[in-house]
């Protein structure tokens, strides 16, 4: 069995309202996001940490970095059902959010049987974060893990623990079809590939904002076993839009190579892990229109600017914005916004790190 001790904190009851919460897979792309929002929500932050993590710089960095922000850190892996157990009953964990990778996602089998075995958790958001995998169809072998999250679904209702769904859509960022955690590398800066005629719109939400409405649900009733699906009109765009936008903030045009939709059902088809899963997803969402093509108003789904009007999303300008600042502090001889030609920016290569299952 693994380590079941957190590094700080104590096991002093959790301020009345702040239920404690257990984030799973904080190392992660999604996952990180939904930790620094849970710490800044005010909760006790219980972050589940992988064994052997501290071999990996960049991740051992982003655990002491939650740390430091007040996380308490446990070893140990969430498809370990006994330790999951005791873990949850330790540490009186009222709130479970899992944001395993698209790999891992049956991982969560045994999560489930533990929290099931518990009884006393209040609200499971299991690893989700994309589409609605009960509505979307992507082809293979993006449908395969849909499945898979489908039978994570099935088995946290059969087993009657109270539930949330995130489908946040996309990240905003520029959506390539074949790498990356997209929100990782920076739009474009040599030419855009625009898939099929670049007509089908998406929903686009900034990181930050993924944490911040996950949080937001996890103790409010009105998202109790249903799907919170995000639709923020502001960052509503096609990909000819998401081209313009890029192209107003560089200062210049850059040429457009159509992807179509046979390229992107070959790349799927290629069964390369994961970066045909991404395409499968990307025909799914700017081909087949799989994030509009339904309307919310089933009993089990809520819109999330339904819920929380007053509060407002990071645009998607805004998000552009950021990428043409990292730009200029890190490459030199970029000129100011709207004012750039050809020869004041240099088209780094976009950096290939992690690859993203995207939805
Ligand atoms: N909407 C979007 O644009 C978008 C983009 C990306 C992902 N997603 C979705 O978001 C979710 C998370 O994906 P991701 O790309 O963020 O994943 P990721 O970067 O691969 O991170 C997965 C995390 O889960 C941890 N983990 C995996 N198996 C585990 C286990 N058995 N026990 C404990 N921890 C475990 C990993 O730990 P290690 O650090 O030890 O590996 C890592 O921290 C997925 O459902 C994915 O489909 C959505």
């Amino acid at each position: 069995m693994s380590a079941l001790a957190a590094t700080t904190g104590s096991s002093a009851p959790a301020p009345s309202g702040k239920g404690r919460v257990l984030v799973i897979g904080a190392t992660g792309f999604i996952g990180r996001f939904v930790a620094e929002a849970s710490i800044r929500s005010g909760r006790p932050t219980y972050l589940l940490v992988r064994p052997g993590t501290s071999g990996c710089a960049s991740k051992s960095n982003i655990v002491k970095l939650l740390h430091d922000q007040g996380a308490m850190i446990l070893h140990g892996l969430v498809n370990d059902k006994e330790f999951m157990e005791k873990l949850l009953r330790d540490y009186e964990i009222e709130i479970v959010i899992s944001a395993v990778g698209g790999e891992n996602v049956l991982d969560q089998m045994n999560l489930v049987e533990a929290i099931k075995a518990v009884g006393t958790i209040k609200r499971f958001l299991p690893s989700e974060f994309g589409h609605d995998v009960d509505k979307a169809d992507p082809v293979e072998p993006g449908l395969n893990m849909y499945i898979e999250k489908r039978r994570v679904r099935r088995l946290v209702e059969d087993s009657g623990i109270p539930y949330t769904y995130i489908c946040c859509n996309s990240i905003a960022a520029w959506p390539y079809f074949d790498n990356t955690h997209p929100s990782e590398v920076l739009p474009p800066l040599d030419q855009f590939q625009i898939y099929g005629d670049g007509s089908v719109k998406a929903y686009f939400v900034a990181g930050s904002d993924i944490g911040k409405y996950t949080m937001r649900t996890v103790d409010d009733v009105r998202a109790l076993n249903k799907s919170v699906h995000f639709r923020p009109s502001c960052n509503y765009y096609n990909i000819n839009e998401l081209a313009l936008l890029w192209e107003k903030k560089i200062g210049r045009t850059l040429p457009r190579v159509t992807i179509t939709e046979d390229d992107l059902l070959a790349a799927a088809a290629e069964n390369r892990i994961p970066e045909s899963i991404v395409a499968s997803f990307t025909h799914d969402i700017f081909i087949k229109g799989c994030q509009i093509n339904f309307s919310i108003d089933g009993l089990g789904e809520v819109e999330v600017c339904e819920l929380y009007p007053e509060d407002s999303f990071r645009t998607l300008d805004e998000c552009f914005g950021e990428y043409l600042e990292e730009i200029k502090e890190n490459i030199g001889g970029v000129k100011e916004e709207g004012n750039m030609d050809k020869e004041g920016i240099v088209a780094p290569k976009p950096s290939v790190g992690a690859i993203a299952i995207t939805a």
